[in-house]
């Protein structure tokens, strides 16, 4: 029998209960922030969400920081469905995005920055992202010693490497439900 395919979907505040689980079920983990369900419903459609049939398997949110930078958060992938790829096209996904809404920037916090050096993050230093830090820092228990590496990759030269590759229309994220995110 066959799984059925994964696609790439923007969420909807219908679905914040199951991004709340599996954020939940990842957040020792992944050094998650504990998310709540109301601010899920408020900010569902800044989720990029993997389904398999009506499964979420994976799911990554875009938040802008400022108009110029946006961080990806809450990225988790079921631990059923690893290694396929699927961390890769959410991440790609909010790329796209944040692309096409016009930030300069798009950063992540992690302990596992291996993950994100793959898809072209760099370290930085954290005082690099003056947003991160007083949108969230000043006020988190863990200021100053939280672990995280701070990592950023500027999305013009993306573009650059994007219009390599396709016309930027063709990959834009259209916010639909139901659209299946092209993936090279
Ligand atoms: C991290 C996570 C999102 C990766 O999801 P995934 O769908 O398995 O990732 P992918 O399949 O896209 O992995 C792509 C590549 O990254 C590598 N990779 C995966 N996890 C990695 C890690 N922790 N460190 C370094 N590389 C890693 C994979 O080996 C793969 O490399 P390959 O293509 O050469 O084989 C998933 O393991 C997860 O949900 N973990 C728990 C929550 C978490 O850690 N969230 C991230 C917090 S910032």
């Amino acid at each position: 029998m066959t799984r059925g395919r994964i696609a790439v979907r923007t969420a909807e505040a219908s679905q914040a209960p199951k991004l709340h689980a599996l954020i939940s079920a990842n957040l020792e983990e992944g050094h998650l922030l504990p998310r709540t369900l109301s601010e899920l419903v408020v900010h569902a459609e800044r989720f990029a969400i993997a389904v398999r049939g009506k499964k979420i398997v994976g799911c990554a949110e875009l938040a802008p920081l400022s108009p110029h930078v946006a961080e990806v958060r809450s990225l988790a992938v079921d631990s059923g469905e690893r290694g396929r790829g699927v961390g890769t096209r959410l991440v790609d996904q909010l790329r796209r995005r944040a692309l096409g809404e016009g930030f300069e920037k798009l950063c992540a916090f992690t302990h596992t920055p291996g993950y994100f050096m793959q898809m072209g993050f760099s370290i930085v230093p954290h005082q690099w992202l003056p947003e991160k830090i007083f949108t969230d820092c000043l006020k988190c228990p863990f200021f100053r010693r939280c672990g995280q590496y701070a990592m950023v990759v500027p999305l013009d030269h993306l573009r650059v490497a994007d219009d390599r590759r396709r016309p930027l229309e063709s990959i834009a994220d259209d916010g639909r439900p139901g659209t299946v995110a092209p993936y090279a």
